[in-house]
């Protein structure tokens, strides 16, 4: 059943590039062409979910504020009961792989009695979600049985640049922009094949990580969510505490933890945030924290100031949580398995929370 792979969760992160395939594949035609999405009546979009799906829902809130410029709000849904009910009438977007989520079924309900339109972005065929909302995508991820999710949030994230895309083309994209957008998304298999084919090497490269107590994941802008995943995944399932962190906040407290017993992982990519980031690392490398940077195929300025780097290939900015996502996965799927953890059965976690 695990088709050789050692654990479920392995076994699901290689099965990403067919993931990410099947998902264009049932879906972008059809978002493209949709009418629920075309209507021009909300201005703003609400973004719900919990865990590793809320991840998802931030880095959706950039690719939509960048490719479509609608404000977009991300919400826990565990936090949803405490809202007030404003004047904002927005689309409502509920993210939720397993569509069983008790906390964000209550938030649709809610979402629903306030008369906003609904649409649920979940990997289960005929989850509950499915009866509350007025329309589903299916990330079409396939079954994911690893109690971290791996495929299926790599999913969420291309349902997030396809409604992002959808939104766009009405408002700011232009036709060339979608075209390279699209073409970006639909090389994604092979770029992610790229980063699986370095998973023996990130298993070398994460012995910095594997008896330290305690980690910071740093990015900026679309790929702070992705850290914050990053750390989640390691928290789960390798036991060490890691803190996802917007590398601007460092200087705001968190830099006092840091020395030689607290590695860093960092995303630096030739994006907008990139000089910002290589001086982030630098403040952190100056503070004896051990750095594993992510960065672009033969960036060397990253490479000199880091103590290992794992290179993913050029991809668009605003796409790069993709390939870094794959990455952060095999640093968190590594470090545990070297350090004897039940991979699959992370204590105290169940695949889907069915009480609030
Ligand atoms: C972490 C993980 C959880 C879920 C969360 C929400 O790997 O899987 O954080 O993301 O429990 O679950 P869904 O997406 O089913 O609503």
């Amino acid at each position: 059943q695990k088709g050789g792979f050692e654990h479920y969760m392995l076994k699901e992160i290689f099965e990403q590039p067919l993931a990410i395939h099947n998902s264009l594949l049932g879906n972008f035609d059809k978002i493209m062409s949709s009418d629920f999405l075309s209507s021009q009546d909300f201005s703003s979009v609400k973004l719900i979910a919990c865990g590793t799906s809320y991840n998802a829902s931030l880095v959706g809130k950039y690719a939509i504020e960048y490719l479509a410029g609608i404000p977009v709000t991300v919400e826990l849904a565990s936090e949803c009961r405490y809202s007030s009910e404003t004047r904002e009438d927005p689309l409502v977007i509920l993210v939720t792989q397993s569509g069983e989520t008790a906390d964000t079924l209550a938030a649709a309900r809610l979402a629903k009695k306030r008369g906003h339109r609904t649409l649920a972005v979940t990997n289960v065929v005929g989850s509950t979600i499915t009866r509350e909302v007025d329309n589903v995508l299916y990330t079409q991820a396939g079954p994911e049985i690893g109690v971290a999710a791996t495929k299926t949030y790599v999913t969420q994230l291309m349902a997030m640049y396809m409604l992002a895309l959808k939104l766009g083309k009405s408002r700011t994209l232009r036709r060339d922009e979608i075209h390279r957008y699209t073409h970006g998304l639909k090389s994604m298999p092979r770029t992610v094949s790229n980063v699986l084919a370095k998973s023996d090497e990130i298993s070398e490269a994460v012995g910095m990580l594997t008896n330290a107590q305690s980690a910071f994941f740093l990015g900026r802008h679309i790929n702070y969510p992705t850290m914050l995943e990053g750390a989640l995944k390691l928290k789960e399932i390798s036991y060490i505490h890691a803190e996802g962190y917007a590398a601007g906040e460092l200087k705001h407290g968190p830099l006092a933890l840091l020395d030689s017993n607290t590695p860093t992982v960092a995303a630096c990519v030739w994006d907008m945030s990139y000089e910002k980031m290589l001086s982030a690392i630098s403040e952190v490398a100056a503070r004896d924290s051990p750095v594993l940077g992510i960065g672009i195929e033969g960036d060397r300025d990253l490479e000199a100031i880091v103590d290992r780097i794992i290179s993913i290939p050029e991809v668009e900015g605003i796409l790069s949580p993709i390939p870094l996502t794959v990455a952060v996965q095999l640093i968190a799927y590594h470090t545990a398995r070297k350090r004897g953890c039940p991979i699959d059965r992370p204590k105290n976690l169940a695949k889907s929370v069915t009480v609030d």
